[in-house]
């Protein structure tokens, strides 16, 4: 069989990003640059890919981690150096290489398939994707001879303004027989104006050596913008979130604003669920059927179970059970784990604690380290006083209990099923199966004393 890899580009420094973070690592729609073109590469069927890294190697390495392999080029000295780093992973393979750069998230797999096909099927040495662009600054041109054949790829710094006026672009996505690269690779050099050895030269070589090199052009040059600036990625995060959107849409989601809903590459939702505008749902988020999100809710990494609303709240790295509502405003933090058809309401912060079925917490109160059982009643108010200055401690409130309003339980304290806990009450120690738990002050009564102290309002 015909081996088949990718190599991705990755070890430019991305000057025009101003960062210290290497260009391929920012983000689009919560993925880096860079693993979504690997993404890409994996959706066009490609096993093998290899990833060269260069300018902060060791953080895209770690990012991509072993499912890619890495070949080293320790001085970025153009796009053909690049691919020579990546040689003595190809020397052995029979069949085809795809050539791309990790600044081009855009690339869909199946042009990336459209591609090889054609490359295959016309038996080429090479194939370049081409696209027209409006504006075609800083991208290399396609020079095409009288009869229409592609003749080479002129950069743009290297252009004169004849060549300059040229729409269509080398985006930078590649086809290569594999053994007419390597050929090609050895002949290029660097004479051009930025001393670089351009991979874009191998094109003119192998046709100069009377080799079959073909283009494919793409209608849609969205796909192929390559970012080298914040506006230019803030530009692709808007494509990526559109299609991410349209797949919700199309799954049956309904999202009444598109243009006000952010969510992430790998957020999951199943059909008839409702977002309504001012939601950010990142992460692994897996959201089930039926929930309303939203207005205005930031879902983390969390799975919400269906028919569950969440309003105007932050949930992270939670679980939510079907049939329970959550806010307006309320603050799910990580480790927790709320029961079915359980109400969290306004101004409520959970952390790190579990809530059985159909408890209630209502409003303004405050569950951290807490183990709280089923058809529990948390009044307005209560706190788990969970921190001593220096230590967490857990609070464990039993099946079927009413806790009255502002109420603070210092942990470590348990209370009992069944039992009932007075407002107002600090309580400090184990609450005993079906009691009444009081501890507060008792009230004092003083008759006549707003009289006696001439207080009396006219
Ligand atoms: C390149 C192409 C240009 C094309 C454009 C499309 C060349 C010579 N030019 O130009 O024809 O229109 O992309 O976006 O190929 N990289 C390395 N090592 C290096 C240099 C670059 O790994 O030594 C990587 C970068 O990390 C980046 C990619 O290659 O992911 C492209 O490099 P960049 O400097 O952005 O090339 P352009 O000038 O945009
Ligand atoms: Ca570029």
């Amino acid at each position: 069989m015909e081996d088949l890899s990718a190599i991705i580009l990755a070890a430019g420094e991305g000057k025009r990003m101003k960062s210290k973070m290497s260009k391929v690592l920012h983000k689009i729609c919560g993925k880096a640059l860079v693993e979504w073109v690997y993404g890409s590469v994996q959706n066009a069927g490609i096993q093998d890919c290899i990833v060269v890294v260069g300018h902060k190697a060791e953080e895209v390495m770690e990012y991509m981690g072993d499912k890619v392999r890495f070949a080293l080029q320790k001085e970025q000295l153009g796009t053909g150096h690049a691919v020579m780093q990546a040689q003595p992973m190809l020397e052995n393979k029979q069949g085809y290489v795809i050539v791309l750069y990790g600044d081009t998230p855009l690339i869909k797999g199946e042009t990336i398939k459209k591609a090889l096909d054609y490359h295959i099927q016309n038996g080429n040495a090479a194939t370049i994707i081409t696209t027209e662009l409006e504006d075609a600054t800083g991208y290399g041109r396609i020079i095409r001879d009288a009869q229409g054949n592609v003749v080479k790829i002129i950069e743009h710094r290297d252009a004169n303004e004849q060549e300059r006026a040229i729409k269509e672009v080398n985006p930078g996505v590649y086809c290569f027989t594999i053994k007419h690269l390597l050929d090609a690779l050895g002949k290029i050099n660097n004479n051009n104006s930025q001393g670089e050895y351009y991979l874009t030269d191998t094109i003119e070589i192998l046709i100069n050596e009377k080799f079959k090199v073909g283009a494919l052009k793409i209608d849609d040059s969205n796909e192929l913008s390559g970012i080298n600036n914040r506006i230019q990625l803030s530009q692709a995060e808007k494509v990526m979130q559109q299609r991410i959107l349209s797949k919700h849409m199309e799954n049956g989601v309904t999202i009444i604003d598109p243009s006000n809903t952010y969510i992430q590459a790998d957020v999951e939702i199943e059909m008839d669920t409702i977002i309504y505008p001012g939601c950010i749902i990142e992460g692994n988020t897996r959201i089930g059927e039926g929930c309303t999100i939203g207005p205005n809710s930031r879902i983390i990494s969390s799975t919400i179970e269906k028919n569950v609303e969440v309003q105007n709240s932050v949930v992270i790295e939670s679980h939510v059970s079907e049939d329970t509502h959550v806010g307006p405003f309320a603050y799910i933090r990580p480790e927790s784990r709320i029961g079915r058809n359980v109400k969290i309401g306004d101004f409520v912060e959970i952390k790190k604690s579990v809530i059985g079925d159909n408890t209630k917490v209502s409003h303004l109160t405050y569950i951290g380290d807490a183990e709280v059982g089923k058809n529990v009643n948390m009044g307005c108010g209560t706190v788990t006083v969970n921190y001593d200055g220096q230590r967490k401690h857990k609070t464990v409130i039993g099946d079927n209990t009413f806790v009255g309003c502002n109420v603070n339980l210092v942990a470590p304290v348990t209370v009992n099923k069944n039992a009932y806990i007075a407002a107002g009450s600090t309580i400090t120690d184990e609450v005993p199966e079906g009691s009444l738990a009081i501890a507060r002050e008792r009230q004092v009564v003083k008759e006549g004393w707003v009289e006696k102290r001439g207080r009396v309002h006219k």
